[in-house]
């Protein structure tokens, strides 16, 4: 397994490219089973997850190609067999997402349950729920949701119960074909939506109110071929901007839209940090003392889950204690000791960590354990003296296009090595 050598305690100066959102894409991709057009997708990260997903897709019958220029093209032609095995639903949860657009054209599906993750047990209730508001028959067999709608899914009033990102997407990527309006209400609010509906109304559907907390589906009879590029990876985004504040220097994130990050932007200047939102662009710069600053993940817009392990690694570095609560996953602290390995002083009781910087951040080898997680030992280890190792990596793969690359363009000492040989 490959491992990544960070040599610490050298700022970061120099522009970073951001790529295409992850979480976006996969659920863009889900889109292309919707229509018998082509869908291109532009600004594609190249990514473990994406091709996993592309795998599934070509299963499903999907002609996926991979083209110059970041794009990705999918046409859904015909389909194949409406199956997503456990081999690769396991694999990367959001293959889950096929279900909705499957029985949407097809009026029947067999897919997966993902089963529970590294995070949290995360359920799919409310993704389940939502479709079979809309019609869908809904029996759980062996580990497989087994669906059909013989009548075609029919519009409806849907009201989550919680805030759901991964149910509010399913929920209109079935509703756009069916009968008449939904309404979807207590949404998830983040930009991954309010992008799947542009996607999606591009392809002809009409979705009004992503990105607020009620979005309204009239539905059509078929949608069509589209171009779309993937909106900017906010968690990216977020995560370079923690590790310019980490390790100190100015980096520049090219192609960020500053307005997905407005509750990182608040606290970083808190911390200590200069942040300047420009258009197409943010500046980060940190020369100063890093000040403890207490968060807690919520839902977008306020702090996102998937920048709290990359916080707290940027929290061992203040100059005093901060606690950081984390609401959206019930086990996402698994950093916690791998930063601690790091010389972090980090006690974690229940949903809250309380982080007493300064530390004296030294090199040391860790285990990635998930991909948010992993990142933040790299960050960690940008600011530690000495060297880290990080195994593990693919954890990294499968979130982060081309980690090493950007960074070491800004003067960061850190490698890909490949497997240990005994
Ligand atoms: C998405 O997951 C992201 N994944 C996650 O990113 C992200 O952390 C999360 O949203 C929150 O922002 C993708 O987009 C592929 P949720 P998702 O449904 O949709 C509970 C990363 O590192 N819940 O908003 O699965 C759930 O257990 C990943 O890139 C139910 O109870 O998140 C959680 O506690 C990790 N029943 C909460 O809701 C359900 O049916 C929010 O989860 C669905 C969710």
């Amino acid at each position: 397994m490959d491992r990544i050598v960070i040599r610490g305690g050298r700022p970061l100066n120099g522009a970073i490219p951001i790529s295409g959102a992850k979480n976006s894409a996969l659920k863009l991709m889900a889109a292309a089973l919707l229509t018998d057009g082509p869908l291109m997708l532009s600004r594609m990260p190249r990514l473990a997850d994406v091709r996993f997903l592309g795998q599934l897709l070509a299963r499903l019958g999907v002609e996926v190609e991979e083209l110059a220029g970041a794009r990705v093209r999918l046409h859904a032609r015909t389909l194949a067999e409406p199956f997503a095995p456990y081999d690769l639903v396991r694999k990367m949860r959001a293959s889950f997402n096929v279900l909705g657009p499957l029985i949407a054209r097809e009026g029947r599906a067999r897919v997966s349950l993902p089963g529970g993750c590294a995070i949290g047990a995360r359920p799919v209730n409310l993704h389940l729920m939502a479709l079979e508001t809309l019609g869908a028959e809904i029996e759980l067999s062996e580990g497989y949701v087994i669906a059909s709608a013989p009548r075609g899914l029919t519009g409806a009033r849907i009201v989550f119960p919680m805030v759901s990102v991964g149910a509010t997407e399913h929920a209109m990527l079935a509703a756009v074909l069916a009968k008449g309006e939904t309404v979807l209400e207590h949404c998830a609010r983040e930009p991954e939506i309010a992008d799947l509906a542009g996607c999606l109304n591009a392809m002809g559907a009409k979705i009004s109110g992503a990105g607020t907390d009620t979005i309204t589906i009239q539905g059509v009879e078929r949608l069509h071929g589209a171009d779309w590029t993937v909106t900017p990876d906010r968690i990216e985004t977020g995560t370079f901007a923690i590790a310019a504040v980490a390790a100190g220097g100015r980096v520049r994130l090219e192609g960020a839209d500053p307005e997905h990050n407005h509750a990182l932007w608040d606290v970083l200047r808190r911390a200590g940090a200069e942040v300047t939102a420009h258009e197409g662009h943010v500046e980060i710069a940190r020369s100063g003392p890093i000040h403890p600053v207490d968060i807690q993940t919520e839902p977008f817009p306020g702090f996102p889950t998937d920048l709290q392990a990359q916080f707290m690694a940027l929290m061992s570095l203040a100059d005093g204690a901060s606690v950081i609560r984390e609401t959206i996953f019930e086990n996402r602290f698994m950093h916690a000791p791998e930063l601690t390995r790091l010389g972090a002083r980090i006690d974690v009781r229940g949903n809250e960590a309380v982080v007493r910087g300064p530390a004296q951040l030294k090199g040391a080898p860790v285990m990635a354990t998930d991909l948010r997680a992993s990142v933040s030992l790299v960050i960690a280890g940008l600011a530690a003296e000495g060297e880290t190792v990080v195994s593990r990596i693919y954890h990294l793969d499968r979130g982060f296009e081309r980690l090493e690359e950007k960074l070491s363009a800004c003067g960061a000492d850190i490698e890909r090595l490949g497997e240990e040989t005994a």
